[in-house]
């Protein structure tokens, strides 16, 4: 990639921002199509976000991702914000629309087309998410358009789950309920999940695993975790031992990533592309 004065530049706001995986999977996308920009990562203290998000507008950025913990602060420093972001009050993506900064969620819609990629069409499941915070959020609403049979929310602070549940009540007419975070409540509801997501960080390197008593689910059902470091998370490794489908958490990231990056270019990415620079580089981390 040659950096010339007229090239563009994309980047990512978050704080500790430098272990991102974005940089590499979309400077690896936009030298792919031949675009003439580059993604750069910045990391963003709290105090500063207002002035990074007026440093888009100044220093004529093409438009930037934003990661933790800026997702919701950001908002109220944006000229609009429109589509899940809005609903959601997270905002995932900016684009530079002429100076007009434009805020954009594809955390959620990134998450579906992942399944979708799989071949897992949500329509008439019953669907079980553990955890209920940020992603949480933007993967419900997603799912919730897909016209699930129900949706399930288990989370260890159950305030959290019933604030979930208040977000989305009505929409779509889909059954939605809260319970426990605890085996025998979820033992109960996996005998009848056809979808089991974990959105919560355990499973994490570093990270205690999740577990569950798995084996409770029907067959058929299908197991997805979006930690996708490791890529196969405990979680997984021991639901596909029981014969179950699983899903890992880098289709979210590539999803979301090239919905960005559409966003900003008008192009759509090659995902195939960007999936393998990530498998590659999260390897790199393993060994
Ligand atoms: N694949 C992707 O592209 C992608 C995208 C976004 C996020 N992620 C991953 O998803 C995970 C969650 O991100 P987030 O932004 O939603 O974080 P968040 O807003 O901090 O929410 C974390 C959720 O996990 C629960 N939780 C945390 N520690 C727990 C524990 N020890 N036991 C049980 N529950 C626990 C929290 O429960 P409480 O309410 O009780 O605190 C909360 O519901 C992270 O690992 C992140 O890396 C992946």
């Amino acid at each position: 990639m040659e950096i010339r004065g007229d090239t563009g530049v994309l980047g990512i706001f978050g704080h500790p921002v430098s272990h991102s995986l974005s940089p590499l999977m979309q400077n690896a996308a936009l030298e792919a199509c031949g675009l003439n920009m580059v993604y750069l990562a910045f990391d963003v203290d709290r105090e500063e976000l207002c002035n990074a998000v007026r440093a888009i507008r100044a220093l004529k950025l093409i438009g930037v991702n934003v990661t933790i913990p800026h997702k919701e602060g950001v908002i109220k420093y944006l000229d609009e914000v429109v589509g899940d972001a809005l609903i959601c009050g997270s905002v995932n993506t900016i684009l530079n629309d002429k100076g007009r900064l434009r805020g954009f969620s594809t955390d959620g819609e990134g998450y579906v087309r992942s399944l979708a990629e799989e071949g897992v069409d949500l329509e008439g499941k019953r669907v079980l998410v553990l955890g209920a915070g940020g992603a949480a959020k933007g993967i419900v609403l997603a799912i919730l358009k897909r016209r699930p049979r129900s949706i399930t929310i288990s989370n260890r602070t159950p305030e959290r789950a019933e604030d979930l549940l208040k977000r989305f009540e009505g929409m779509e007419r889909v059954k939605m309920e809260a319970i426990p975070f605890d085996h025998e409540a979820l033992a109960g509801v996996m005998k009848r999940t056809d979808l089991l997501i974990n959105t919560t960080p355990l499973g994490m390197e570093g990270r205690e695993p999740l577990r569950l008593p798995l084996h409770h689910l029907p067959e058929g059902a299908v197991v997805s975790d979006i930690v996708y470091k490791p890529v196969k998370t405990p979680l997984l490794k021991e639901a596909e031992g029981l014969g179950y489908k699983t899903i890992d958490g880098v289709g979210m990231l590539v999803e979301q990533g090239a919905m960005s990056f559409e966003i900003w270019t008008g192009i759509r990415p090659p995902k195939g592309l960007m999936r393998d620079v990530v498998i590659k580089a999260l390897s790199e981390l393993d060994t």
